[in-house]
């Protein structure tokens, strides 16, 4: 089925149900009362849903290692669109996570014709960014990673034109490059396990990237040379592709365990451990023993126009270099979820839910839940009037650009010195 998310598309309209029912995303809200002080974007319902958050989970909650990485694409300026996988990501390495964060500028410069120099100066803007919300770990260019490459070619060994038709809908005018760099955000994506060794990944992600989750999932699986399963009282080690050798090794790795045609049979060790042995005998005879990755799903910020929040559209995104003047410009501008006149706001309420300033505050403006619900109340009980609403936003967005750019000079260091 070719997906109605669309990475590349500007329509980031999105049916939820959809999500669940036809493309196996499961909803994150199940999961949150496993999460000791869940923050906002997870309270808030702006990650909506998952796949396979649960191993990350049970990571975070028995100090196991795990990696947690993503990804921008240098296209632009970086504005406050991007902060919430920021904030994802920083968030994900703060309760243990390993963390990589890509600069996609192979994608950049292969789809958006930016140039490398852009490129460059773009991606030094976000990985500012980053450092600023106190972000630890590694973090690369696509264009320079070389054992990034080797393995987006091993990956592309997995891929074919057949399923990036039917995942993308890309067809005989597809550039070549094009492909090439889906299979390097393939590559992103298991990066850190290659990199690190295997270990659950989550990939905080905004829901338009799913496609290339799912790819990842996929070519993930078909890497691996085992499968390793629970059976009646024995661990079961089923050969998907291995040489002769590695299963070999699995049966001497377990002394009593039975070897057959194309499997081991071990008894009296458990699932974990023949797991995690398995994989590192995957890894010494040239494979990756890779888990699939995990990731969640947030939805995007609405853009102060309504829509997207584009750097394409001046007027719809606040970026973090912004001028004061044109902040207030921007959000005195806004489009609201207000009533055409005072008298209906005041007599019917404003929509809170509709609204790009009421979201500003939601996705990163005000950080107490009461203070929020308050805001809520009041529009809705058309108490609010919506200039006062977005005056007091503006005050917000002012105090947080002025903190949030004195943290971006401090930091700027750490981008010259990866
Ligand atoms: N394709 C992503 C975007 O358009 C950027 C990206 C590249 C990415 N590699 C990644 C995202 C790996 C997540 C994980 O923004
Ligand atoms: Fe939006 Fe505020 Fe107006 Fe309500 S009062 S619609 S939250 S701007």
């Amino acid at each position: 089925m070719q997906s109605e998310i669309n990475p590349w598309s500007a329509n980031q309209s999105i049916d939820t149900d959809k999500l669940f029912t036809e493309f196996g995303i499961e909803p994150i809200e199940p999961v949150i009362p496993e999460i000791h002080n869940p923050p906002a974007f997870l309270r808030r319902g702006i990650v909506i849903g998952h796949r396979d958050y649960r191993p990350i989970v049970d990571a975070m909650n028995n100090n196991t290692p795990f990696h947690v990485l993503t990804g921008f694409m240098p296209s632009g300026h970086p504005h406050l669109g991007h902060l919430m996988v920021m904030k994802e990501v920083a968030w994900h390495v703060q309760q243990g996570g390993n963390g990589y964060v890509a600069v996609a500028d192979r994608e950049a410069h292969a789809v958006r014709n930016i140039s490398w120099d852009k490129c460059n100066e773009y991606g030094r803007e976000y990985l500012t960014c980053l450092y600023a919300l106190g972000y630890e770990g590694e973090t690369y260019y696509q264009s320079t990673n070389n054992r990034l490459k080797d393995l987006a070619f091993e990956a592309a060994i997995k891929m074919n034109f057949s399923d990036l038709q039917a995942i993308y809908g890309f067809g005989q005018e597809t550039a070549l490059a094009h492909a090439m760099s889906v299979a390097t955000q393939v590559a992103d994506i298991l990066f850190p396990q290659e990199d690190a060794g295997p270990a659950p990944t989550i990939v905080p992600v905004g829901i338009d990237q799913d496609p290339h989750i799912r790819l990842t999932r996929d070519i993930a699986h078909k890497l691996r040379f085992f499968t390793v399963e629970m059976r009646d009282g024995y661990v079961s080690v089923r050969s998907k592709n291995a040489p002769e050798e590695a299963l070999a090794a699995v049966h001497t790795a377990f002394p009593g365990s039975k070897k057959y045609e194309g499997h081991v049979d071990i008894k009296g060790a458990g699932l974990a451990d023949v797991d995690a042995k398995v994989r590192s005998i995957e890894i010494e005879y040239g494979g990756f023993g890779f888990y699939s990755p995990s990731a969640t799903y947030h939805y995007f910020m609405q853009g102060l126009q309504g829509g997207k929040m584009s750097s394409s559209v001046p007027e719809s995104f606040i970026g973090f270099c912004d001028t004061d003047k044109a902040v207030k410009k921007k959000i005195m501008g806004a489009v609201t979820g207000g009533r055409m006149t005072l008298e209906e706001q005041k007599k019917l309420g404003g929509e809170p839910e509709k609204c790009s300033v009421y979201l500003l505050n939601l996705f990163h403006m005000v950080d107490d839940d009461d203070e929020l619900t308050e805001i809520c109340r009041a529009c809705k009980a058309g108490e609010l009037m919506c200039g006062t609403c977005k005056k007091a936003t503006y005050e917000r967005v002012k105090e947080f650009l002025a903190d949030f750019k004195e943290r971006m000079d401090e930091a700027e260091h750490k981008v010259d010195e990866r």
